[in-house]
């Protein structure tokens, strides 16, 4: 299940660490030549934060660093006393990937008082200036892809519609939610104005279609309810889903009133993460798409700038625009994304190392 690089997990002993998670404060500070890293990640909940995590101690360890890998379970307040403790410890560098965007502010200041820089992971931290950098892949291009597939797919330019499609929006506190949501709809809103496609429920605003923590029971238990409030008489043809975890609470929903047979077959449903399960949901025909974000590239990207940061050398960054966070444009580096389906999964997933043939 996990890229290539993860067993390496057993072979650095960080077994341990991630024990520890839960109980804060009680580990020994993991030390290396280089430096010590504090790794705070989300939630063990989705495959692709732990490959993120493992990859990330894999390659600092390779590189002389300590790695002090904490997961908060999507608890906000765990995340936080999580990096006070890597503070405590006397972490050299923090990356974060945040599991409230918006909920760090303080414990941000207790790293800079401490002169710790902070690199966030993937995901923007916003509304605190003791944010250094920022390491991703292009949120936008994401959503873009999600919605280049879906006209792709139903083709408004030849098929005569109108297509009916529904909205899935990722969680509303965090800000990629909103770059995913934003590239996808420019694509798809100017074929929502023109009346080829149809969102019959009416919501298509981030408000009305987020999805609190990315959780694939609420976004099964909202497509319940449009389905039976919305398609008694038509069936949908496309679903705009930011996450594999959402595609796949869609997808349980559609088949649960009877989608996936030859009558009804599913609609175009898009995703993000290549998560394994969505993969073999796309080989099995259900799931249509993804979007691969190979955690290892980020992983190495992430060190990179770990390195020059602490060595006084220029971070290396591509974007020093996009990413506002109320009250500083964070210097980045994007990475590419990359769509995936039944046609490429093979040479992308496995051709690349990233999964074994026997993992799908
Ligand atoms: C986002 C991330 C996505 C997906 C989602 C749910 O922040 O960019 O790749 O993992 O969280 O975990």
């Amino acid at each position: 299940m996990t890229p290539r690089i993860a067993p390496s997990l057993a072979l650095f002993g960080v077994t341990l660490l991630l024990t520890a998670c839960g109980g804060v404060g009680d580990a020994a500070r993991p030390t290396g030549e280089e430096g010590t890293v504090g790794i705070a990640m989300p939630t063990q909940s989705s495959e692709r934060w732990i490959n993120d995590g493992a990859n990330m101690v894999a390659e600092f360890e390779e590189r002389g660093f300590g790695a002090d890998l904490q997961y908060a379970e999507d608890v906000v307040e765990d995340q936080v006393s999580q990096i006070e403790n890597m503070i405590t410890r006397g972490a050299d560098v923090l990356v974060i990937a945040a599991i409230d965007g918006e909920a760090l502010g303080d414990v941000l200041d207790m790293a800079a008082s401490n002169d710790i820089p902070v690199i966030a992971y993937d995901r923007l931290i916003r509304g605190s200036e003791n944010v250094d950098y920022y390491a991703t892949f292009d949120n936008f291009e994401v959503g873009v892809l999600q919605g280049r597939y879906i006209e792709e797919a139903l083709d408004p330019e030849k098929e005569e519609g109108p297509f009916n499609i529904e909205l899935f929006g990722g969680s509303p506190d965090d800000n990629n939610a909103y770059f995913f949501n934003d590239g996808a709809m420019s694509v798809l809103q100017p074929h929502i104005d023109d009346g080829v496609l149809r969102v019959r429920s009416g919501q298509t605003s981030m408000e009305q279609i987020a999805t609190q923590r990315w959780d694939g029971s609420i976004a099964q238990a909202r497509m319940d309810n449009l389905l039976s409030a919305h398609y008694s008489d038509e069936n949908v043809h496309a679903v705009l889903s930011p996450y594999d975890g959402i595609s796949l609470g869609v997808i349980e929903s559609l088949r649960a009133v009877g989608y996936g047979s030859e009558d009804r077959p599913l609609p175009v449903v898009t995703g993000q993460d290549a998560e394994v399960a969505s993969v073999k949901s796309i080989i099995a025909g259900e799931q249509t798409q993804t979007v691969f974000k190979d955690t290892r590239a980020l992983a190495a990207q992430t060190v990179d700038m770990v390195e020059a940061l602490l060595a006084g050398e220029e971070v290396p960054v591509n974007d020093t625009e996009t990413y506002d966070n109320g009250v500083k444009v964070v210097p980045s580096y994007l990475l590419e994304p990359v769509s995936v389906d039944i046609d490429n999964y093979h040479e992308v997933l496995v051709g690349s190392g990233y999964y074994e043939e026997s993992d799908l």
